[in-house]
């Protein structure tokens, strides 16, 4: 499906670096005015945060191959309401990183979100201001889901694999997704999106459980508890690999098509 672009979207696609791809089939979306977030934040804890316990063993971190991340028993992550588990997950002291950060990001967003944006982690902004993509990789998301006619604050939820930064944003460990994953299982759960985006290898590797590279595994429709899962370079990557840019727009497009054929 091709069809004709509107300004407005052929603004957004100069402004996240695709000017003239006009080739990539872009789905016409309807204008509809932004309405006020249903909920952006979770809420801060009230008195007494609960904490998951570091009880759990969880294999030490591989020296060079990408290992596959073990899946730890969700125990009562997999009990709780939105309410409970943005309470446990301010309270969490399950890995190294509560350690250094400055608050945690549980994530932002429509509770009943047509679409569940997955990142990596919290960078140095994100764990000051306690939202995810708030910097520059934020800006070009925010973009490339514009171009799409998707506004961040309608419909969409963004969350990360982890809900704290690592130091001096280092990639995550297996441990450290492994120790979070039951967090992010249990939004999907909670949130029931409708189309969820992968945004690179740690969303990847958590979610489908995958150490396989990114441009293996896009450009098809992968499934994560029954929801349709499009994978895609992650903002950060493309800002340093422009040429990617035009693949990760055919992705979201590809998203944006499942989405569509849902409604039906
Ligand atoms: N900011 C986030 O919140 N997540 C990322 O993956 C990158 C930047």
């Amino acid at each position: 499906m091709t069809l004709a672009l509107d300004q407005r979207q052929r603004a957004m696609l100069a402004e996240i670096g695709l000017r003239g791809f006009a080739a990539v089939p872009l789905p016409a979306v309807a204008q509809e005015p932004a309405a006020p977030p249903v909920a952006i934040r979770a809420p801060r804890p009230a008195v007494a945060e609960p904490t998951i316990a570091r009880s759990t063993p969880v294999p030490a971190a591989p020296a060079i191959a990408p290992q596959p991340v073990v899946r730890l028993p969700a125990g009562p992550v997999a009990q709780m309401d939105w309410e409970a588990l943005a309470q446990a997950v301010a309270g969490c002291r399950a890995c190294g990183l509560c350690e250094r950060r400055h608050t945690t990001v549980f994530g932002v967003g429509d509770l009943q979100p047509d679409w569940l944006v997955v990142g990596e982690a919290p960078g140095e902004q994100e764990d000051l201001q306690g939202e995810p993509f708030v910097g520059q990789a934020g800006k070009l998301l925010d973009n490339m889901l514009r171009a799409l006619g998707v506004d961040r604050r309608r419909k969409v939820y963004i969350a990360n694999v982890l809900k704290c930064r690592p130091p001096g944003n280092r990639n995550p460990e297996p441990a450290e997704v492994a120790q979070c994953e039951p967090f992010l299982r249990r939004q999907v759960e909670l949130l029931r999106p409708k189309i969820i985006l992968a945004l690179g290898r740690f969303a990847v590797q958590s979610l489908l459980g995958s150490t396989e590279p990114i441009g293996r595994l896009r450009g098809r429709v992968h499934q994560y508890q029954g929801v349709p899962l499009v994978v895609t370079y992650h903002p950060a990557y493309l800002l340093r690999n422009l040429p990617e840019k035009a693949k990760a727009w055919a992705d979201l497009c590809l998203a944006l098509e499942q989405l569509r054929a849902q409604a039906g």
